[in-house]
């Protein structure tokens, strides 16, 4: 079963020595803390703990454990993964402006992505943008966008959908963004998906 989890951490109050004391009690490794305070805004940290936050609280809740008894590792991609070997479980942490997400599922492995919606928000002509991106994306997805260049509502909202399905792909795989974006189709892979 594929399950979400969704925090807005705008309400979320706390100081860095708090952030510090959290993330040891919490037993992050070194490597993880650094990884949390290389960033330099306070928004940033806390969106990087909510994120190994909500992995231990997911995990422990649903394996009955303690939190501090969960183990994280990284695969050699850099994919954060729970250091058991007896359990299928497999999680992905996204997070971006208000939101930290984390979606799991007991069956195979899964991926995903928080992607604002720019419609609105910057004066970005679509012509140009798609001129721009058309070296990181499929035949099909081009010709799709060129097709709504007209509405910019419709044009933002399905490159959003289209970069955010690539991107979670490509974490799901582990991969990231160091792949060959314009191979994968985000159309065919929902297809795909969607059948199973
Ligand atoms: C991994 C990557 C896709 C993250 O994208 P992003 O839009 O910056 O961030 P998101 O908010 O969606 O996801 C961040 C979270 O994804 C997870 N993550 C990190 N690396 C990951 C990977 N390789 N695959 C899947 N998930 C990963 C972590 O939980 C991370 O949270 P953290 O930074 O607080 O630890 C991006 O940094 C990337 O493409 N990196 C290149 C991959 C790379 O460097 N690989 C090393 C090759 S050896």
């Amino acid at each position: 079963m594929l399950e979400c989890v969704v925090v807005n951490i705008d309400m979320w109050d706390i100081r860095q020595e708090e952030m510090l004391c959290l993330t040891k009690c919490c037993g992050e490794t070194l490597e993880e803390q650094d990884r949390i305070f290389r960033f330099v805004g306070l928004q940033d940290r806390k969106r990087s703990l909510m994120g190994k936050l909500l992995i231990r609280y997911v995990i422990s809740t649903k394996f009955s454990l303690s939190p501090m008894e969960v183990t994280i590792k990284r695969d050699s991609k850099g994919k954060p993964l729970w250091a058991c070997d007896s359990v299928q479980f497999d999680f992905n942490v996204s997070h971006h402006g208000k939101y930290v997400i984390l979606a799991s599922t007991d069956q195979g492995s899964v991926g995903c992505d928080v992607f604002p919606l720019r419609y609105g928000q910057d004066d970005e002509s679509p012509v140009e943008f798609l001129e721009l991106m058309n070296p990181c994306l499929s035949s099909t997805e081009s010709c799709a966008l060129k097709d709504v260049v007209g509405d910019d509502e419709v044009f933002w909202k399905l490159f959003g959908f289209i970069w955010s399905a690539k991107e979670a792909f490509l974490k799901m795989t582990g991969e990231g963004l160091i792949a060959d974006l314009c191979v994968l189709d985000s159309f065919f892979s929902r297809l795909i998906f969607s059948g199973d």
